[in-house]
């Protein structure tokens, strides 16, 4: 560690107290078997209280699970032909948008995770993807942004699946994509960064989707590069996680928010990548596997799929490359032929 940054951490430790301290007994090296059986036993239990209790974002949770697993060369323990037939169960055959679960509501997130998992394993032919077309664009709104579903809340988030939902697709000439960097750039505040609707906070999970969105519409031009990276770098804390606006604790999901942004702008070197290692690696749980927000507390998919690719962003070479726009393995995004504008 340099002599500026062992500054610069007494600095921020002293203005901004809201850190962890990692204790000398936390995980340093990949536990990668034990986060292979986790995933794999995760939601075969259908009686357990946490799986019922997240039905609301099934589809989601699939996603997060089986990119992991890719990624650590595991899909195999997936239940494959369970996870297709289940996704033709939650498109709705009037408006073409898929639920987090029969009989919920389509939305675009799950419609997003569920084009992200059809598409991994290569099997588009198992839902009707030009009711997917239809879902999504009837979702975007004259300013250019879209909705999440027919309720209307409006959110760059929304934009993001859209717009990655379709180039998974090959469909974005079923939009206005002129109108949607539109209203992403209406997005942006002073600091470069990007909030969920205009004028909003900046925030390193909508920059994610700000910035992925305009990677994919080869917009990256309309970045203020330097503010932006900055600002991104600046999430950084003493313990080496990352948060996800000032002020706040780091958590483990924001090293992806946060690192795959800067890796788009090609600024990753301005983050501190063997501290952001040890914080990841201190996320694991060496009894249960998988990764939870901050060391010690409890393991989710969520966090374990942004732990494993955030890795993977950082060179692991027990890990797959992951491709930072899609968060999804780069040689899928290769098989696709899709080129996301990257610095
Ligand atoms: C923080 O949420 C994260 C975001 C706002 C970004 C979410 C991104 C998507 C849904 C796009 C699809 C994502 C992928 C990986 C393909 P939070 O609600 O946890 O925020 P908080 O930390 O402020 O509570
Ligand atoms: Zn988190």
């Amino acid at each position: 560690m340099s002599m500026y940054s062992v500054i610069m951490n007494n600095i921020k430790m002293t203005l901004n107290p809201k850190d962890v301290i990692i204790s000398i007994d936390r995980p340093k090296i990949l536990l990668l078997k034990k986060h292979i059986d986790y995933l794999a036993k995760y939601g075969t239990d259908q009686d357990d209280y946490e799986y019922n209790m997240t039905e609301y974002l099934r589809m989601s949770g699939i996603y997060w699970s089986l990119t992991a697993m890719e990624l650590m060369g595991a899909s195999d323990r997936m239940p494959k032909d369970d996870i297709i037939s289940f996704i033709s169960t939650c498109q709705n055959k009037e408006s073409g948008g898929i639920s987090a679960c029969f009989p919920h509501d389509p939305h675009i997130l799950y419609t997003l995770s569920a084009i992200q998992v059809l598409t991994m394993y290569n099997r588009l032919d198992a839902i009707d993807v030009e009711g997917v077309v239809k879902f999504v664009a009837s979702l975007q709104q004259p300013d250019g942004s879209f909705y999440g579903d027919i309720w209307g809340e409006q959110d760059t988030r929304f934009t993001f699946c859209a717009v990655m939902c379709l180039s998974l697709l090959h469909r974005l000439d079923a939009i206005n994509v002129d109108k949607a960097v539109e209203f992403v750039l209406s997005c942006m505040n002073f600091d470069g960064g990007f909030g969920s609707k205009p004028g909003s906070e900046s925030h390193a999970g909508l920059i994610y989707c700000c910035v992925g969105t305009l990677s994919i519409c080869k917009r990256l031009d309309a970045l203020k590069v330097d503010a932006l990276a900055w600002w991104l770098c600046e999430r950084q804390l003493p313990s080496g996680g990352l948060n996800g606006r000032p002020e706040k604790l780091p958590d483990l999901c924001y090293s992806w928010w946060v690192i795959s942004s800067l890796k788009i702008l090609n600024k990753m070197r301005w983050v501190d990548k063997e501290r952001l290692e040890q914080f990841i690696m201190a996320c694991q749980d060496p009894d249960t596997g998988g990764f939870s927000d901050r060391p010690g507390d409890i393991t989710d998919p969520f966090h374990t799929l942004f732990g494993v690719a955030g890795l993977s962003l950082l060179g692991n070479n027990k890990i797959k490359p992951v491709n930072p726009v899609y968060c999804m393995p780069q040689e899928t995004i290769d098989r696709l032929k899709l080129k996301p504008q990257m610095l």
